[in-house]
C-alpha cells in the first residue's frame, strides 16, 4: 500500500475513534473509562461552532480520549451571540467529561473562523475561561483542521453550519485563509423552503443519509455556492487538490459537485465533522 493510502486509512481510523468517544449523546451510551492516571498529559479543544459546540480531549499524542457535542446556536460568523448560554453549555460539557475521565480539565485551545477581527476572537477565549479553563491559545479553524490532515499542499475547505472556511497550503505552511457565510444552515433553509416544512424537520431529513439522494437536486445550488466561494479564494494560488471537512461536507455528492465546478480533484475525508475540533485540541500544549 502506498504511503498516501496508508495515511488515508490511518486518518479514517483516527476520525472513527474520535466519533466513538464524542458522538453518543447520552452518558449511558458512552464507553466506560477507567479514571485516567494523573501523569497522562491532556490536550483539550473547544469548538464554539455555529451549530455544534464540541469539546474534545486527547492524550499527549493526540489520541481521542473523551468528548461531548451539543447542538448550540451561540456563535455566528465567529461572534459569540449568546455568551451566558455558551458558558453554561460548555461548563456542562466539561463537567460530564471530567466525570467520565476522573480528571479536571484546566486548559483548552479554541478557534475562530479565518479572517475574524482579533477583538471578536477574544470573546471565544472569554467563554473558555468563564467555563473554568485557561485558554491556552486560539487558532483559525481551517488551520486547526490541517493539524489533523497534515497536508503540505493544496486547500482545506471546512463547510460547517454557518460558514465555509478555506486554508491554502504551500510547503507545509498555511499561506492564505478566508471564511464566508454559506454552510449547513443554508442547506437546511433551502430544504425547508422547497418542501414546506419547518427548519427542525428539514435538519432531521438532511442529516439522514437515506434521504440525501432525493434532496441532492434541491441543495445542489448551495453546494455550487460553496464551490464558487472556494474557487474564488484558491484562484491563482496553485491549488491542485482540495480536501473537505466540516459537518456539511458529509452531504452525499459534495466532493463531486465541487470537483465538477472547480475542475480540481476534491475529496471529503471520512467522518468530516470532528476534524476541526480535534485540530483545536492538537493546538493545546499537553499538560
Ligand atoms: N451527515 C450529515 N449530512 C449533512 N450535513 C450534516 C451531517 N452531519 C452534520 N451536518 C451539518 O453540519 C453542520 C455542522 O457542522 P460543523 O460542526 O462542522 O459546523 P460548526 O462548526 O458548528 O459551524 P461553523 O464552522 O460554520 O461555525 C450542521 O449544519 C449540520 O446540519
Ligand atoms: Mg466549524
Amino acid at each position: 500500500m502506498d504511503s498516501l493510502a496508508t495515511a488515508q486509512r490511518d486518518l479514517a481510523q483516527y476520525l472513527t475513534q474520535a466519533e466513538a468517544v464524542i458522538l453518543p449523546r447520552r452518558l449511558s451510551e458512552k464507553a466506560e473509562l477507567a479514571p485516567l492516571a494523573p501523569e497522562i498529559k491532556l490536550r483539550v479543544g473547544v469548538d464554539l461552532g455555529t451549530t455544534y459546540m464540541v469539546l474534545v480531549v486527547t492524550d499527549e499524542s493526540g489520541a481521542p480520549l473523551a468528548g461531548e457535542w451539543q447542538f448550540a446556536e451561540v456563535a455566528r460568523d465567529g461572534l459569540v451571540v449568546d455568551f451566558v448560554g455558551a458558558v453554561d453549555l460548555l461548563r456542562g460539557m466539561k463537567q460530564r467529561v471530567e466525570q467520565r475521565i476522573g480528571r479536571a480539565l484546566t486548559h483548552a485551545a479554541s478557534g475562530y473562523p479565518a479572517g475574524v477581527p482579533s477583538v471578536e476572537v477574544r470573546a471565544t477565549a472569554h467563554v473558555v475561561e468563564a467555563a473554568g479553563m485557561e485558554c491556552s491559545g486560539l487558532i483559525d479553524e481551517p488551520s486547526a483542521a490541517n493539524n489533523v490532515l497534515m497536508l503540505r499542499e493544496g486547500a482545506v475547505v471546512d463547510v460547517g453550519g454557518g460558514t465555509t472556511g478555506i486554508a491554502v497550503l504551500e510547503d507545509n505552511d498555511v499561506i492564505y485563509v478566508a471564511d464566508e457565510p454559506t454552510g449547513g444552515t443554508h442547506f437546511t433553509l433551502v430544504i425547508a423552503g422547497s418542501l414546506g416544512i419547518s427548519f427542525e424537520e428539514a435538519e432531521a431529513l438532511k442529516t439522514t443519509p437515506d434521504e440525501q439522494p432525493r434532496l441532492l437536486p434541491l441543495v445542489r445550488p448551495v453546494m455550487e455556492k460553496v464551490a464558487s466561494i472556494t474557487e474564488r479564494h484558491i484562484r491563482g494560488r496553485g491549488v491542485n487538490h482540495i480536501t473537505m471537512v466540516g459537518g456539511s461536507s458529509a452531504f452525499l455528492g459534495m466532493a463531486d459537485v465541487v470537483q465538477n465546478y472547480i475542475g480540481v480533484p476534491t475529496q471529503v475525508v471520512s467522518h468530516p465533522v470532528f476534524v476541526t475540533p480535534l485540530g483545536l485540541a492538537l493546538h493545546d500544549p499537553p499538560q
